[in-house]
């Protein structure tokens, strides 16, 4: 038996990166995933590799929440998980975030967030429970200036979960939430970072593994660890929390 053995979960962003990596370790522990992201093309050939089904989906959009529940309703007959891991990380400081970047920002990690975790609270109630993760960051924790809106959105995600937490507690639905948050992993958001702000390009590395763990940058499955923890019962007395994997960083 698996850790999340017949488990229905939807993992938004699922196309790359931490989504990915989750997945594909959720599959791994028996779990029946449903992966959503903007990006069909690499979504469509991942599902199908990792013996998943994917949705399009993009979580700023409110009725394709709507749709996307209906769809896990009537091909699955429940929803046990739901990881909100869809995300963007514009580099910008406070003098350059444009309104433009502001608002696509809040709309992918804020709105769709909440959509989230509303539209699969109606559909846990009826199955009797559930338990959702909201990817947050260590720039909910620390001020980061280069990624201005993205720490604002993360840190709106962070309160989000404590108070979604406490309601379903307080409302007895047997749904837990909580937020992860990661310092850098290595994905293309963070290749990206790492190009842009330090002047590394870690695919382009002769031994990436050794600059990766130079840099401090962890992998993807040290969060995936995590998030198959949090969706099994092994996790079933534990809501409202924040779980920091940054390697020590943020307590320094
Ligand atoms: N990698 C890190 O170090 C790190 C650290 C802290 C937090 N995070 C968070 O983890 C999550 C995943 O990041 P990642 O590093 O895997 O990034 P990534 O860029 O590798 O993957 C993000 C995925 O989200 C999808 N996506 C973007 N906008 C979307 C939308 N509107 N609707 C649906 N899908 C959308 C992309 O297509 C992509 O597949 C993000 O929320 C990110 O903020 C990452």
């Amino acid at each position: 038996m698996g850790r999340v053995e017949g488990k229905v979960i939807v993992v938004t962003g699922a196309a790359s990166g931490l989504g990915l990596a989750d997945a594909r370790m959720l599959v791994a522990e028996g779990a029946r995933i449903v992966m959503t992201d903007v990006n069909v093309e690499k979504g469509v050939e991942l599902a199908k590799e990792i013996g998943a089904m994917f949705v399009h989906q993009d979580v700023a959009d409110e009725s394709g929440w709507t749709a996307l529940m209906s769809t896990v309703a009537s091909e699955h007959g429940r929803l046990d998980g739901l990881v909100n891991n869809a995300g963007i990380a514009r580099i910008a400081n406070i003098e350059q975030t444009t309104t433009e970047i502001w608002r696509e920002t809040l709309a992918i990690h804020l709105d769709g967030t909440f959509w989230g975790c509303q539209t699969a609270i109606k559909l846990m109630k009826q199955g009797g429970g559930g338990s959702i993760v909201n990817m947050s960051s260590t720039a909910a924790l620390v001020g980061i200036p280069a990624y201005f809106a993205y720490s604002a959105a993360k840190g709106g995600i962070r309160s989000m979960t404590k108070s979604i937490a406490i309601h379903c507690k307080q409302q007895k639905l047997g749904i837990r939430c909580n937020s992860i948050h990661p310092g850098s992993i290595s994905t293309p958001m963070v290749h990206h970072a790492l190009r842009e702000l330090v002047g590394v390009d870690l695919t382009a590395e002769t031994d990436p593994e050794k600059t990766r763990i130079a840099l401090g940058v962890g992998e993807p499955d040290d969060v995936a660890h995590m998030v198959v923890y949090l969706m099994s019962d092994e996790s079933k007395h534990i809501t409202g929390t924040e779980l920091v994997i940054d390697n020590g960083d943020t307590v320094a």
